[in-house]
């Protein structure tokens, strides 16, 4: 069964055919994310626009790469929620109109749960390593607007354990990069800054909220916030060492806390997604603390992990 998936949720407008939920055969992205990057954030009138004008093309080059067409396309999976408003609707409204031109059924898909199916996803690229993780397991999404971690019993059995309480990984590390002038989005930047940080007498701590799973990132932006304010770059601090103190207590605690939950839920599987899966500390350290418990962690290839349409398509299938 061919599934087209169509995600407009943030900055990005995708395709993508996947095959039987699984074998990715094509996957597009265009992105205005340059547009963004002056603003400091994305600017929701920029993108619903460059995704007006585009998705036509994006959905067709999707069908080329794929060697497929629409008569070969079995539904037409979309996002629904969550995201900025005007740029689902461009991408629901493409969906339903598709759906009524062609009669092949629709399907909304959630965009936070489809995160975590990227693990479940075989692209060209990684089709030797690949190997699906098991069900049932513990999700982790973290992204630029989310923290979640579910327990995911079956593809239409997701229960929610945890989730922040105010600002998302990524969003905070995006609000560090723009204390720190690095630009937008901060997440790789400061990846790669934090590889020449050393480990100094510069702490930063987050919320641990004992006995929950719920995460808090807010605290911390203000804690470098003060930490500027009282010391002089260049002489008490470089960036880099910013960078590695504040990624390695946000790892951490994300550490911490997926591992709880498969401890609480007695999960041997742990699987990961979102934009911030691509962070190489996080994919470092929470390997080896996986390792440790005798748990099996998944990321997706690096191009699944931020925002894209086989992951839509894919987890569409299982509604299909
Ligand atoms: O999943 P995503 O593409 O969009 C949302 O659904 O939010 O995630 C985007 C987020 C941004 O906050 C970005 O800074 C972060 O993912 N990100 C990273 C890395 N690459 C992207 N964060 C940390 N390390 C990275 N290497
Ligand atoms: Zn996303």
């Amino acid at each position: 069964m061919n599934i087209l998936g169509i995600e407009t949720s943030c900055d990005e407008t995708a395709a993508s055919v996947v095959k039987n939920g699984c074998d990715v055969l094509s996957n597009v992205i265009v992105s205005s994310l340059n547009e963004h990057s002056k603003y400091g954030g994305i600017i929701p009138e920029i993108a619903s626009r460059r995704q007006m004008e585009c998705i036509n093309s994006v959905v067709e080059q999707s069908l080329i790469d794929a060697n497929s067409s629409l008569k070969k396309i079995d539904a037409i999976a979309y996002t629904a929620e969550p995201g900025l408003i005007g740029s689902l609707l461009v991408g629901i409204s493409f969906a339903k109109a598709l759906s009524l031109a062609t009669q092949k059924p629709l399907i909304p898909v959630n965009h936070i749960k489809a995160h975590v199916y990227a693990s479940f996803l075989k692209d060209k690229a990684s089709v030797e390593q690949f190997k699906a993780p098991q069900l049932p397991c513990i999700g982790l999404v973290v992204s630029g607007g989310h923290s979640n971690l579910y327990h995911i019993k079956t593809f239409k059995d997701f229960t929610l354990l945890g989730q922040t309480r105010d600002d998302a990984i990524g969003e905070a590390y995006d609000k560090v990069a723009r204390l720190l002038k690095l630009g937008y989005p901060g997440g790789p930047v400061i990846d790669r800054l934090a590889k020449n940080g050393k480990p100094s007498n510069i702490q930063f701590t987050c919320a641990q909220l004992p006995g929950s799973l719920d995460f808090s990132f807010s605290g911390i932006k203000t804690a470098v916030l003060y930490y500027q304010l009282k010391n002089k770059r260049g002489i008490d601090y470089s960036d880099e060492d910013i960078c590695f103190a504040f990624q390695q207590s946000v790892i951490e605690t994300i550490v911490k806390k997926s591992l709880a939950a498969c401890t609480q839920k007695n999960c041997k599987t742990l699987i990961v997604g979102g934009g911030v899966a691509a962070n190489s500390y996080l994919r470092k350290q929470l390997s080896a603390e996986a390792k440790n418990h005798h748990i099996e962690v998944y990321f997706p290839p690096m191009k699944l992990c931020t925002d894209n349409a086989a992951m839509i398509a894919g987890l569409g299938y299982h509604w299909a």
